[in-house]
């Protein structure tokens, strides 16, 4: 049985991360999406909130696994007897890092490998911080992220500044 760990922030899942995670859920038999807990990037949600809010979009995959990590991600997939790493490659920006961080796990656990797929074309531009960003100046969200996804997102900002995002389209 082929297992991939995905591993991310995730603060917040954005479409791009839940189409590599779809992608990845037809290729390989399990997919556990770890999200990383102590995150020196100060987290707009808690980690419980992110595992959630990754359920609840993924909920339609049955081959899915959602687990909060922290510590090394080389431990967490030798802790759920991982054979890959998956992470997606938006890019050629993200390709210096990627190359550096796969080949240090490599180097400090030699049978853990990393597979890249590339991020649909339509996503290559998002991040999390983007989403957030457009969130505070009260932007529209939902082309970045599920509708749920979006809510919780505007929730969040108007507890975090007092004021209400606007929802006009
Ligand atoms: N679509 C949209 N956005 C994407 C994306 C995609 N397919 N893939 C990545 N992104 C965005 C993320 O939203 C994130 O945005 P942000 O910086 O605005 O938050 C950014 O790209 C970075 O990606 P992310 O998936 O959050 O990864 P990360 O770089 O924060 O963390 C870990 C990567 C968790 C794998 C890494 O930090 C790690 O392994 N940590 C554990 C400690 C460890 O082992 N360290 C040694 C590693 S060599």
């Amino acid at each position: 049985m082929a297992v991939a760990v995905y591993p991310g922030s995730f603060d917040p899942v954005t479409l791009g991360h839940q189409d590599i995670i779809e992608r990845s859920s037809r290729i390989m038999d399990k997919v556990i999406v770890g999200v990383l807990k102590n995150n020196s990037k100060s987290p707009l949600f808690s980690v419980e909130e992110r595992v959630n809010m990754l359920k609840s979009v993924t909920g339609h995959l049955s081959n899915i696994e959602i687990q909060a990590f922290d510590g090394l991600l080389v431990d967490f997939v030798r802790q759920c007897h991982a054979d890959v790493i998956v992470r997606g490659l938006r890019a050629i920006t993200d390709f210096e890092y990627e190359l550096q961080m796969s080949q240090t796990n490599r180097v400090i656990a030699s049978e853990v490998d990393t597979i890249f797929l590339t991020t649909n074309l339509k996503y290559s531009y998002l991040s999390s911080s983007i989403v957030k960003e457009i969130a505070m100046y009260h932007g529209d969200i939902r082309a970045f992220v599920h509708p749920e996804i979006a809510v919780k997102v505007q929730e969040k900002v108007e507890s975090r500044t007092g004021k209400m995002p606007s929802r006009e389209q």
